[in-house]
């Protein structure tokens, strides 16, 4: 993959190696969905598949205008009180920027003239850009591996985490990975628009091999567990379908939860978020039905996430997938953002013998459903996903299996 990453390389910006190399994961969820911006809990980790994400500062189209700031620096000298405005230190120089899985690329002389359409990546890239506020000039930037974009495993927070993660190389700060991270879920919200949580982001940069993390979202603390229980494996079915709807649902739905702490508020003031409310609560609060409904979700998979852990402290992969099941009817049915395809695979899961759960996985309205399958059984319910998902939708879902890996890293050159 790296192989043929850095042969297209070489192909676009010539014999000189990039400047740094990241690796960037993917995002799983065990349990703990839509809990993150209520500051509950959750329980990702970093998945094997990556993105790789190959960087350098452009290099200047004249070599005599190179500059003596650094050994390294191609880029020509900054004359004193120079704007770090990001848009204006470009010289000559462009911007090139090679989606490699997706075939496209974009160049450009300035950022504000970057040309958009349809390219969502850029956008992101556009985004880590701006909030890193430490220019670099033009980059050249290539992206490209083996995490399927648009599956629910957080493709686009791999993109900005492993570029944060790049750009703090090249300038060689100090940032640790905690303040990537938060950097990270600011691109989400800030430029992205996109009102979620820091579950993806954590899991991306700071996770441990062959574990989950267990995060607290309010203390931006955590810990890492084991998620391996002998005689199952934990594997994803890709629905390969998105809903367009996912943005605007999901910000409608984290409003609701705002909605209701608010009402719940006039009551319990030292209620902060929905972590701090119980059932009680709700009830004595009246709220309207369909908050009502998002609340109960959100309490009650924020105590299954802490039933998961000591599910899989005792190795219990009965309970376990009895957890997945009650968090995928209450994703389905309660807090509404699930779809057929997701409801079809994890009906599929939670029906069949050896399969010990599923459930969706990420935000919903498409993407992956997570299952926990007995070795023995694993076969068979991949066929049978196959076969019936087929026959009902016309394609196949994509069966993936995943091994946990650590997070973001630099791997090179
Ligand atoms: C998306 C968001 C996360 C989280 C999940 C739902 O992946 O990026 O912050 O809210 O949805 O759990």
């Amino acid at each position: 993959m790296l192989d043929q990453l850095s042969k297209l390389w070489n192909t676009a910006f010539g014999s000189l190696p990039p400047e740094v190399i990241v690796r960037a994961p993917g995002r799983v969820n065990i349990i703990g969905e839509h809990t993150d911006y209520n500051e509950g809990w959750v329980m990702p980790g970093a998945m094997s598949r990556s993105l790789y994400i190959l960087v350098s500062k452009a290099q200047p189209p004249n070599p005599l205008r190179r500059g003596s700031r650094s050994t390294e620096s191609l880029s020509p000298p900054l004359p004193p009180n120079t704007s770090t405005s990001l848009s204006n230190r470009g010289g000559s120089k462009k911007h090139h920027w090679i989606a490699a899985d997706l075939n496209e690329e974009l160049q450009f002389d300035h950022l504000e003239n970057i040309p958009l359409t349809q390219s969502i990546w850029a956008k992101y890239i556009l985004g880590a850009l701006h909030v890193y506020e430490n220019d670099l000039g033009p980059l050249h930037i290539m992206i490209g591996g083996d995490l399927p974009i648009g599956a629910g495993v957080s493709s686009s927070s791999s993109l900005v985490g492993g570029l944060l993660l790049a750009l703090q190389r090249l300038t060689g700060d100090q940032k640790t990975k905690q303040e990537l991270a938060q950097l990270s879920s600011r691109v989400e919200r800030e430029i992205i628009g996109l009102q979620g949580g820091i579950m993806d982001q954590y899991a991306i940069m700071l996770s441990e091999a062959d574990k989950v993390m267990m995060l607290d979202c309010r203390k931006k603390t955590f810990e890492f567990i084991s998620a391996s229980i002998p005689g199952t494996q934990w594997v994803l079915l890709n629905t390969k379908v998105k809903h367009q709807l996912i943005d605007s649902d999901y910000n409608q739905r984290a409003a609701q939860c705002k909605q209701a702490v608010e009402i719940i508020q006039k009551q319990f003031s030292g209620v902060k978020s929905l972590r701090d409310a119980d059932e009680d609560m709700l009830l004595k609060s009246n709220l309207p039905e369909v908050l009502y409904r998002r609340s109960h979700f959100v309490i009650e998979e924020n105590r299954r996430v802490h039933e998961m852990k000591a599910a899989l402290e005792n190795k219990d992969a009965i309970k376990a997938g009895h957890l997945l099941q009650a968090s995928h009817y209450g994703l389905q049915y309660h807090y509404e953002v699930s779809c057929d395809e997701l409801n079809h695979l994890a009906n599929l899961a939670n029906q069949t013998d050896g399969v010990c759960g599923g459930r969706m996985m990420g935000g919903g309205f498409g993407g992956c459903v997570i299952c926990l399958v007995a070795d023995e059984a694993m076969e068979m319910f991949e066929k049978k996903a196959m076969d019936s998902y087929q026959k009902q939708f016309g394609f196949e879902p994509e069966v993936i299996h995943f091994s946990l890996s650590g997070g973001a890293e630099v791997i090179g050159p």
